[in-house]
């Protein structure tokens, strides 16, 4: 969604608070009070010798994660290297499932980061409810609204921007499917399965595929009443592929790695599924890029 996206030319600024305080902004102007828009901020570069303050978070929004007393995770184990960081620096972690964490952001390498709490209006949410099971906001799950990409470096123009946060909008999927259904995540297909009465003996009565759809179900039903853009894969897969016809009909390719694309659920009945994509050129620029340590 390039031609809506929003760029804020903020590569005059590489002081923490600086940072922390337009990436906060960056929060509300994509939030837009759910009608999310696609924005980058593209903080002061790499110089020759004087590498440009980072942020250390995965994304501006992301949920703490810590080992439970009793085995087991309390919160996002995807968040637990940051929440423990932020811990050593002084933050204090609450107990709930959904922390969110707060921002750190590094001046130099060996520097000690500087922390800051996300401002509640910076960090829009959304409780999750079932539009058939009345049980299910009792379970107290929740996601965020916003999906912003904070460690990875933009290279454009021979010019390396380590803090470029951007976002677009969630696909469903991204949070039914993954972030609270994978095993190393919130893992809470056994818990959702149980409360769904399912028979979850053999692996053959297809509960956990059966508890996926449920909790899908949910995530776009919440979105959808909460006001808050979120993409559904069928929807996202046709664009998709319309996308790629487009840039074809201009000259251009669209490579892609198909396992990225197809959705981590009903993959076959979406059409991205049925085909393969042009290779990802690894030299190819601009791009985002997977951030190399200090
Ligand atoms: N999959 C990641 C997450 O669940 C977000 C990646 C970016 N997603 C997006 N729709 N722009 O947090």
């Amino acid at each position: 969604y390039w031609r809506s996206l929003v760029v804020r030319d903020l590569r005059h600024l590489s002081a923490a608070d600086d940072i922390a305080e337009q990436c906060f902004e960056h929060l509300r102007l994509a939030t837009n009070e759910g009608r999310i828009r696609p924005v980058v901020s593209v903080f002061a570069p790499d110089r020759p010798g004087r590498p440009a303050p980072r942020i250390l978070n995965q994304q501006l929004v992301r949920y703490a994660g810590h080992p439970a007393p009793g085995g087991g995770w309390t919160g996002d184990p995807a968040g637990a290297q940051l929440a423990a960081r932020a811990r050593d620096l002084g933050w204090k972690c609450g107990e709930e499932a959904f922390e969110v964490l707060p921002l750190l952001v590094q001046e130099r390498a060996g520097a000690r980061p500087e922390w800051y709490e996300v401002p509640d209006d910076a960090a829009l949410e959304v409780r999750l409810t079932h539009p058939d099971h009345g049980w299910f906001a009792e379970l107290g799950l929740r996601w965020y609204a916003v999906p912003a990409i904070s460690d990875m470096t933009l290279e454009i123009g021979g010019v390396r921007y380590p803090t470029a946060p951007f976002n677009g909008w969630y696909m469903g999927t991204e949070i039914g499917a993954r972030n609270l259904a994978d095993a190393d995540r919130y893992n809470l297909l056994a818990e959702v399965a149980g409360r769904l009465g399912l028979d979850t003996s053999s692996e053959r009565t297809l509960w956990r595929d059966r508890t996926l759809v449920e909790l899908n179900v949910a995530v776009l039903h919440s979105f959808q009443e909460a006001g808050v853009t979120m993409a559904d894969h069928h929807t996202e897969s046709e664009r998709f592929l319309k996308h790629i016809a487009q840039e074809k009909r201009l000259g251009r390719p669209t490579p892609a790695d198909w396992s990225w694309i197809v959705p981590p659920v009903s993959g076959g009945l979406t059409p991205v599924y049925h085909r393969y994509y042009d290779p990802v050129d690894p030299a190819l620029r601009p791009a985002f890029l997977a951030r190399e340590p200090w």
